[in-house]
């Protein structure tokens, strides 16, 4: 069987971070975001072949995966010749699937049973299944609606408040049969949740929901870029680096060079080659991603520091995301919530 990641994404609402780094490869630690997703679709033993559909920036995507780690299946990469919306990505690829298909967001992590989710497609003969999962505050999102026996009835994109009837949403992961896809123009800028899905309940098809009460998450904005590695340091989500660790761990790469001043307060990651100076203050809630320099006396804490960045001497850093390779000078202490583009000088 195969599985579709929907890679092919500019990542706007995840600027200036995306501009150089496109949102399917943005590290979560020192990994990039779609090794956590390839790794929950490895627990599929049935997937023998995940194509990832690409337009923005498809090499650095392609490159970022073959420096890291290996998978048990085949990855294809298919890149459109201009971006052709989630429906018209699934169609260009069509040539390389047949059968079942499993299609995903690129941008989702979930803690869901994917195994029963391609029994309960099976089980019901269904032509196409979502995965629906819920939330507290649904009004940013697209709702989906059901009948009692779980089949979708209808998609309501960013309702007005006195119109939102359920708490479901769509989690951007769905279950689908590869000849409903001829339904969709071919080289054509084509969308699953506002063309692709109503055709199926306009149809009368059999499209079914599956709702998964499990963590979800959708990195696609700065926020929630941060609040995923919160998340997976409170082990709110069970994820390397912090997989079965303790509550505030400290996480420190054994080529790390410390100084025996500095102090650590947990939860916080030092990855590879890493040098803190004497009396920095790390943590809670630090990353600080491979090849940075923290020097003597700098405070850090909620923030996230990508790979080949140096932290200026007393200066302080909370609440921030600073690309890579970025300078912040001494004594400086930039606001707070900032995002720093890559190659940055703050002095
Ligand atoms: P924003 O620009 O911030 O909205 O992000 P985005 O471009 O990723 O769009 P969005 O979050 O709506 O996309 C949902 C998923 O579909 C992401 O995983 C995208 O990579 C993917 N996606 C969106 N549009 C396309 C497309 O035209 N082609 C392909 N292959 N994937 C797409």
């Amino acid at each position: 069987m195969k599985a579709l990641l929907l890679v092919g994404g500019k990542g706007t609402r995840l600027r200036p971070l995306t501009l150089k780094t496109p949102k399917p490869v943005v590290p979560i630690f020192d990994r990039p975001f779609l090794a956590y997703q390839l790794e929950a679709l490895a627990q599929i033993s049935e997937i023998d072949e995940v194509i990832l559909s690409l337009n923005y920036q498809p090499d650095r995507i392609e490159e970022s995966l073959k420096a890291g780690e290996s998978f048990p299946f085949k990855i294809r990469y298919v890149v459109e010749p201009a971006p052709l919306g989630t429906a018209g990505a699934v169609r260009y690829a069509k040539q390389f699937i047949d059968g079942s298909i499993l299609v995903c967001n690129g941008d989702v992590l979930a803690q869901l049973d994917l195994a029963d989710l391609l029994d309960k497609h099976r089980q019901q003969n269904a032509r196409a299944t979502i995965v629906l999962t819920e939330i507290d505050n649904p009004a940013a999102y697209g709702l989906v609606e059901t009948d009692l026996e779980g089949n979708v009835k209808c998609f309501l994109e960013k309702p007005e408040p006195g119109h939102i009837a359920s708490n479901t949403i769509n989690a951007g992961i769905y279950v689908l049969e590869s000849d409903t896809l001829d339904r969709i123009p071919e080289n054509t800028n084509w969308s699953l949740e506002r063309s692709f899905f109503p055709s199926l309940i306009k149809n009368k098809e059999k499209f079914q929901a599956y709702i998964s009460n499990g963590y979800w998450i959708d990195i696609g904005t700065t926020e929630k870029y941060r609040k995923i590695h919160w998340d997976i340091m409170d082990r709110q989500f069970d994820a390397q680096p912090f997989h079965s660790s303790e509550m505030n761990t400290v996480v420190l790469n054994p080529s790390a060079n410390i100084s025996e001043t500095a102090q650590f307060i947990g939860p916080c990651f030092i990855g590879e080659n890493v040098t803190v100076g004497s009396g920095a203050k790390i943590g809670p809630y630090a990353v600080i991603n491979r090849n940075c320099t923290i020097h003597e006396g700098a405070v850090l804490e909620h923030s996230i520091i990508w790979p080949h960045t140096e932290i200026g001497s007393r200066a302080v850093l909370r609440n921030l995301i600073i690309g890579h390779a970025c300078k912040i000078e001494n004594n400086i202490e930039p606001k707070e919530g900032t995002v720093i583009e890559d190659g940055s000088s703050i002095g």
